[in-house]
């Protein structure tokens, strides 16, 4: 097989010059993603509410340049997203990637009867709104550009049903919709708009199974497909 044509272990770096923002990226699959991003040459912008783990990741990275920078960011605020898209722009004068990452499991608890009402809200707060957030305000730049790459991070429990948290699968049910809408809205401004669903456990980039945010082809790639591997899950949409 080419290994260009190879979603494993990529040895060029894909992401020269591209700028990606990663909401949950202080941590987790986010961490993950912003240390394959940056091998592979992106300016990356880890957004989170932990502080200290960002700012500690970003010195972990960066060696005499400032290839990832931290900012504090709470999806569920629409303040903290704008300013982290219009920090992109301001510190490189664009916005290349948006990986609508961050997320809760919420309560645990699988029955009905024993859902909190709060729960409930807190956690489609953080992994639908957040997510739709995201979109919106990486659209606001990215329409303007005519190109972009929009991903999410659903979960297998878009897929799956039973034994998971009613919260959790509606969230990740619905993040999965946020992403078709999207890609026949923005398909013609050549924004790609991707939907990762992860089957537990694995960290994705540190496989080298996932999918990295660019490849060739601009917006009129592949529709509608899917790929599994490794328990990663990826819907391909625009
Ligand atoms: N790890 C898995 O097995 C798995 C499986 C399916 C889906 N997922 C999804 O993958 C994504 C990442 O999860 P992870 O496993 O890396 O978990 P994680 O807890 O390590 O990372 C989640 C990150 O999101 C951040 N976060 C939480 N609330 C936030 C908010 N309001 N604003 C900004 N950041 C916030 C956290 O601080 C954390 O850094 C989530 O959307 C999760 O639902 C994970």
């Amino acid at each position: 097989m080419n290994p260009a044509n190879s979603l494993v272990a990529p040895l060029a770096k894909r992401l020269e010059g591209k700028v990606a923002l990663i909401t949950g990226g202080a941590s987790g699959i986010g961490e993950a993603t912003a240390r394959l991003f940056a091998r592979h040459g992106a300016k990356v912008i880890v957004a989170d509410v932990q502080d200290d783990l960002g700012h500690s990741l970003c010195k972990d990275i960066n060696g005499a340049e400032e290839i990832v920078s931290f900012i504090h960011c709470d999806v569920t605020k629409e303040s903290d997203v704008q300013n982290a898209v219009d920090s992109a722009i301001s510190k490189h004068g664009k916005l290349d990637i948006m990986f609508n990452n961050a997320g809760i499991p919420g309560n645990m608890d699988t029955r009905i009867l024993a859902s909190d009402n709060d729960d409930f809200k807190n956690v489609l707060d953080v992994n639908l709104f957040g997510a739709f957030l995201g979109a919106k305000h990486a659209a606001r730049v990215m329409i303007p550009a005519k190109k972009g790459s929009i991903l999410f991070t659903s979960s297998a429990a878009s897929v799956i049903s039973g034994e998971i948290p009613y919260a959790y699968t509606a969230s990740k049910h619905a993040v999965v919709g946020l992403a078709n809408n999207l890609c026949v809205e923005l398909g013609q401004y050549g924004i790609r708009v991707n939907c990762i669903s992860i089957c537990g456990g694995n960290t994705l980039v540190e496989e080298g199974n996932g999918d990295d945010g660019e490849e060739e082809g601009g917006g009129g790639g592949r529709r509608g497909g899917e790929f599994e591997r490794g328990g990663v899950g990826a819907r391909r949409y625009s």
